[in-house]
């Protein structure tokens, strides 16, 4: 069913105001610089763009449709409704409506269901955007194997394939992979996207980290990590790329597809470098037992569970 194969993901959570930047992520990027991250992510096949009402403090899919106009590429859009509260009738159509004012398009190429929340009302009124030609994919994130199997259910009732699962992974965390999902998501045709692949920055080379509040708390989880580190180097000297592009090609070898927060031009060029980049079974299986036994403690696999309510 996938007519987007998905290679790999700018992530746009790190887009938005000066101040935000500053503030949150430790260092701003002029909007002329996000501007240039696009263009070279043309020049370098990347199109497909995540997206969500509350990244960058709600500026990020604002940039993203001024700068898709400005430069007239040919884009994909992951976007999605946030349930961070119960269902209410037409609650997605609504918010539907401001993504597209926002990102300028009459239609979402890949909307997600970020939460389980209520999930067969939210997901009936996806699927009814969907059949209108709203939305052209479904998806759905932050779901456990159960709950996908539920929601490929009523997909399938519908005749509405399930697109794909966008859920946290990466070297330092495979619970995903561990319990299961991404061997289910393998065997019914379902895209697995990995968010947060390089851990906010963690599995980057420390010798060329810029200090951010983020940074800040992973001070202690660095100290656990020279071993991982010593690893990640040897492998990227071996294939003449950098750090944080053997945390990205990890993931792609392992079928999942990375999603990386990318807000200059180098970082989309690495990117899409990284995607294609072949690892030896030996190199993933140094690289998986170093992370393993670091005991670095990172993201929650299933961080966002405290936001999902219980069932009534
Ligand atoms: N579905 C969900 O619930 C969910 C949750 C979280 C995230 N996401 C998606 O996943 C995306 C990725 O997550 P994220 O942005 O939070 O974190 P991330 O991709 O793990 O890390 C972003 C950090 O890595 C740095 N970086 C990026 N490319 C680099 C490179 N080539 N070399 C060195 N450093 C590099 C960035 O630097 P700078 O400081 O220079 O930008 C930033 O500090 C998000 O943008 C969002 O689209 C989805």
């Amino acid at each position: 069913m996938d007519d987007i194969n998905a290679k790999a993901v700018i992530g746009t959570n790190s887009w938005g105001s000066k101040a935000y930047g500053k503030i949150l992520r430790g260092s701003s990027a002029e909007d002329s610089v996000i501007r240039e991250a696009m263009e070279e992510a043309d020049r370098n096949g990347l199109r497909i763009y995540d997206l969500a009402q509350d990244y960058g403090l709600g500026k990020a899919q604002k940039m993203f449709g001024e700068f898709a106009e400005e430069i007239g590429g040919e884009y994909i859009v992951s976007a999605k409704y946030t349930p961070l509260s119960r269902y209410r009738k037409n609650c997605v159509r609504r918010s539907l409506e401001k993504d597209l004012a926002d990102l300028r398009r009459s239609y979402i190429d890949i909307y997600w269901l970020h939460l389980p929340t209520d999930t067969e009302q939210h997901l009936s009124e996806i699927i009814e955007l969907c059949k209108e030609g709203r939305i052209r994919h479904i998806g759905i994130s932050n779901f456990d194997l159960d709950e996908c199997k539920l929601s490929k259910r009523m997909l399938d009732k519908a005749g509405i394939p399930l697109y794909g699962v966008q859920n946290h992974y990466s070297l330092l965390s495979r619970e995903w992979e561990k319990n299961g999902l991404l061997d289910w998501c393998r065997e019914n045709g379902v895209s697995f996207w990995g968010w947060a692949v390089l851990e906010e920055g963690l599995l980057t080379d420390p010798k060329t980290r810029k200090p951010s509040p983020i940074s800040f708390f992973m001070n202690r989880q660095i100290k656990k990590m020279h071993e991982l580190y010593r690893v990640m180097t040897a492998v990227s000297k071996r294939h003449d790329i950098s750090v944080a592009q053997v945390a990205e090609a990890y993931c792609a070898n392992k079928g999942v597809v990375p999603m990386c927060g990318c807000r200059r031009p180098h970082q989309v060029r690495e990117l899409a470098e990284a995607a294609e980049v072949k690892l030896t079974p030996a190199e993933i299986r140094r690289l998986e037992e170093a992370a393993d036994n670091s005991g670095a403690r990172v993201l929650g696999h299933d961080m966002f569970r405290f936001a999902v309510p219980k069932k009534r």
